[in-house]
């Protein structure tokens, strides 16, 4: 069969041409940030990290994380036989890892009884990992970190509602906000799982990276630590503006649908911070290589995005509604600023600002031009 060879980082792969197997570019920003986690995590350890990474594909992640991160062991399993080939090509000789080809969910269960426990557990399905967390709760360490990726843009992005209800027991939202509205649903999904479980989370990043949803979350034990003002809904009022609420407040009953009448609710999400910042910055300072400066730049804007505001304003959307131009993302942080509200761009959307303010003062940015 004819072979591709492609380089990513610093790692080169060889790939069969497959509809199977393939070469994906736009994951690379996901393994890069795999990767720099994985070394600041290491640097906190002072060891290198014991790994499971559930679905391997053809081993693109495998080997970029044995060969740029601190990896002691690691699991690599992917229940596709083809991919499997493929895997142990690019990383059986490794003797660092230990290879498997089953379902991750029959992996994990016998994982949970022999009580085996990593440092990083890696779950990159396609689609949504819904199926999979209750499984992965009894293999992270305490402490240790769940880097977990959902693709399913139609359900986490309001266009398979229903979908949503059965994925994550949440109401997703279409709209151009709804990448944002996806990545708390993800999150929030994440947390309450993690809850019943009698653990809990914080995220250390949380992004929409144009492509995909992509969350790194360090585990504890029991649920003390949990602060449930983070888990809510966000809620649009018939004027357009939108709200946090915390679950229980009444929704007016209302049969038919009418948008000046008519509250939308979504969630239940997260509304809490999505990234740490300090983790952030040693991950920025640990992309030492010339090849991650997309990557550096990506995390440069994640740090400067107010993350602990969950509410988002496309600029297009409310300009379409004043059937006005849409004013620079620059120009409404600095208004927003000088009003005395909290303000900043958007990692997932460079037309779209997050802040505090009420929607009325928002509009204002168009009276004054
Ligand atoms: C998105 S790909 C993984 C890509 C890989 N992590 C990378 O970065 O190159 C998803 C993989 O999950 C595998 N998969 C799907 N369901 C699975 C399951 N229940 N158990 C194990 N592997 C599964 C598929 O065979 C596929 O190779």
């Amino acid at each position: 069969m004819a072979v591709e060879v492609y380089k990513e980082g610093a790692a080169e792969f060889h790939l069969p041409r497959s509809q199977h197997v393939f070469y994906n570019p736009r994951a690379k920003l996901g393994r890069d940030l795999g990767v720099l986690a994985m070394r600041v995590e290491a640097e906190r350890l002072e060891r290198p990290l014991e790994v499971l990474e559930l679905m391997a594909g053809a081993g693109l992640r495998s080997k970029r994380y044995l060969t740029e991160a601190p990896v002691a062991r690691m699991v690599v399993n992917d229940a596709n036989y083809e991919s499997f080939s493929v895997l142990q090509q690019h990383v059986g000789d490794d003797p660092r890892v230990e290879l498997h080809n089953e379902l991750a969910q029959r992996l994990l269960s016998r994982f949970y009884l022999e009580e085996r426990r990593f440092d990083w557990v890696d779950l990159d399905p396609f689609g949504t990992p819904a199926p999979y967390v209750p499984f992965v709760q009894g293999v992270i360490r305490w402490e240790g970190l769940f880097y977990v990726t959902a693709t399913d843009a139609p359900v986490l992005c309001g266009a398979q509602r229903g979908e949503s209800l059965k994925s994550y027991d949440a109401v997703s939202a279409l709209g151009r906000e709804c990448h944002e509205f996806g990545l708390r649903i993800l999150v929030g999904f994440l947390m309450r799982r993690l809850v019943q479980a009698n653990m809990h989370a914080v995220p250390l990043f949380s992004v929409f990276d144009g492509y995909c949803w992509r969350v790194l979350l360090r585990v504890f034990k029991g649920t003390r630590g949990f602060s449930i003002e983070n888990l809510g809904f966000i809620v649009q009022m018939p004027d357009g503006e939108y709200r946090t609420a915390m679950a229980g407040v009444p929704a007016p009953v209302n049969y038919e649908w009418n948008s000046s009448t008519t509250i939308r609710w979504v969630g239940p999400l997260w509304t809490g911070p999505l990234h740490d910042h300090a983790f952030l910055g040693a991950m920025f300072k640990a992309a030492r290589e010339d090849y991650f400066e997309p990557t550096r730049r990506f995390i440069a804007r994640l740090q400067k995005e107010l993350d602990e505001l969950p509410i988002v304003y496309n600029l297009s959307t409310l300009a379409d509604r004043l059937d006005r131009s849409v004013p620079s993302t620059r120009a409404a942080i600095r208004f927003l600023r000088a009003q005395g509200y909290k303000a900043s761009g958007v990692h997932h959307s460079g037309n779209s600002i997050r802040t505090d303010a009420p929607l009325q003062v928002v509009l204002k940015l168009w009276e004054q031009s």
